[in-house]
């Protein structure tokens, strides 16, 4: 974990751009609030994550199945799933200096205190009273306390009208939803059985978001599991274990994830019970992940909307039935974050240096293994391209020759890569390379005749 200090999170995002993971968004226009680019390596690490997800809850199961809904979902969707109605923040503007900030985290930032179930009026008088000053200009003039909506609008031009509001959704969830039919229509599912889904969502945040923690554009993956009522708290219990392994299996140490059940009078307009696995940032202990219960809310909801009967017949019983949802929901940026934060560490070595070293675990490091040539010389750099070769025919790894190796060294441990590979005139001679671990920084003499069966075992 990194050192604390005044910005905790100041060393990793220094390194996620040094290194090529994560970027400001729109940077050469001066930024643009709560967007980021994932860079070369960033996008290797989001897919090795978006891949073993996917492996793990769709490929190795068999009550699963894999749906990819658009984006843009019929309007009515957001009124029957109750988005356009509550999905929103209670938000205070600064009459000052025009900053909007969202109530509960001035409240909580200024006062030190929750505003857990506070009613508009009462947060606004919360301010108020407690002459809370603006944070960015310092000025203690604010507005009533208001609800924005955090969807993203957007209009369809089909008919030019006015008026013709389509909405960015702010979950992925939904498309699942309105699809119920379709794919019972189509596929062998028998209840219990989910179906998962990866995709973009949108959320107009107002305040700024720790890093990628919280963004306007982030990605989801999320898992409606439909079953029959009687069976929820069970099947609650078992997906909540199951997160827990899908946190080890990523390289989340246990004693960094918490759980932390909302209170009922907090629960979304959709849900009979939250449970969020929130992990030991820098910042503070926050939500990594989350697991509702949504009841029969947004099947019934859709059917009374759509005029479309989404009920289920048991094949054995022949009960007709709306299904409950127990949803599973994970965030992709969060979960990258979470990694960086975990795999980060400033080690001194033995001759007194300092090294920024990645502990990713292999089986999502975004590069497995480096290929150096002991120095530039052509006869090296040939055979170390032919290892090279072989190797990244099986896993992404890179091929490095600039520099001292012991700078080559540092940088892949900055990026985590979990082994080197170095050929040098022994190996001309017999064959064989250096394999070095990242963690341990051991090197072993290995022959190439094995190489692929060493690493295979190692970065699986
Ligand atoms: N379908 C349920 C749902 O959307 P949520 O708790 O609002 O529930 C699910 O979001 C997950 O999406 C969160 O646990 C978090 O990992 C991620 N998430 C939510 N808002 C986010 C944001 N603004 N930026 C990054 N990730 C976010």
């Amino acid at each position: 974990m990194a050192q604390p200090s005044q910005d905790p999170l100041k060393p990793i995002v220094a390194l996620a751009k040094r290194r090529g993971f994560i970027y400001p968004g729109s940077e050469i226009y001066g930024g643009f609030a709560n967007t980021y680019s994932f860079g070369p390596y960033g996008v290797e690490l989001k897919k090795n994550i978006k891949d073993l997800w996917w492996k793990t809850f769709v490929h190795q199961r068999r009550d699963m199945v894999g749906l990819d809904g658009p984006i843009l979902l019929h309007p009515k969707v957001w009124l029957a799933s109750g988005h356009l109605d509550n999905f929103s923040d209670a938000m205070i503007d600064c009459k000052a200096c025009k900053a909007r900030f969202r109530c509960d985290h001035l409240i909580e930032e200024s006062l030190n205190r929750s505003a857990d179930g506070l009613t508009l009026q009462q947060m606004t008088e919360t301010i108020l009273e407690h002459k809370v000053k603006c944070p960015k200009c310092g000025a203690q003039d604010f507005t009533e306390a208001r609800y924005f909506n955090l969807m993203f609008t957007t209009h369809m031009s089909k008919t030019g009208q006015e008026g013709d509001a389509a909405y960015l959704r702010p979950e992925t969830a939904q498309a699942i939803f309105i699809d119920f039919k379709n794919i019972i229509d189509t596929m062998r599912v028998k209840i219990p059985f989910g179906v998962a889904q990866i995709g973009k969502a949108f959320r107009n945040e107002i305040t700024p978001g720790n890093f990628i923690f919280r963004v306007i554009e982030f990605e989801q993956m999320e898992i409606e599991y439909f079953i029959h009522e009687s069976t929820w708290e069970k099947t609650f219990e078992d997906w909540l274990n199951t997160m827990h392994s899908w946190c080890k299996l990523i390289g989340l140490s246990e004693n960094h994830v918490h759980e932390k059940e909302h209170p009922k009078e907090l629960l979304s307009h959709y849900s009979k019970r939250t449970v969020d696995l929130v992990y030991d940032f820098p910042f503070g202990t926050s939500e990594l992940y989350g697991l509702a219960y949504r009841t029969n809310f947004d099947l019934s909801r859709h059917a009374e909307f759509s005029g479309h009967s989404l009920e289920y017949t048991d094949p054995e019983t022949r009960e007709k039935f709306v299904p409950h949802v127990i949803e599973p929901t994970f965030g992709v940026e969060r979960t990258i974050l979470a990694l960086l934060c975990e795999a980060y560490d400033e080690e001194q070595l033995e001759n007194g240096e300092m090294r920024t070293v990645l502990h990713f675990e292999p089986r999502i490091a975004p590069v497995k293994a480096a290929v150096f040539p002991l120095m530039k010389k052509e006869i090296l750099a040939n055979k170390a391209r032919t290892v090279f070769d072989d190797l990244q025919r099986i896993w992404n790894c890179e091929y490095d020759e600039s520099g001292a190796i012991g700078k080559r060294y540092r940088r892949h441990d900055e990026l985590g890569t979990p082994f080197c590979i170095t050929i040098d005139f022994d190996t001309l001679e017999n064959d064989t390379v250096t394999l070095r671990d990242r963690d341990s920084m051991k090197q072993e003499r290995v022959p190439i005749q094995k190489l692929i069966e060493i690493l295979s075992t190692k970065l699986s």
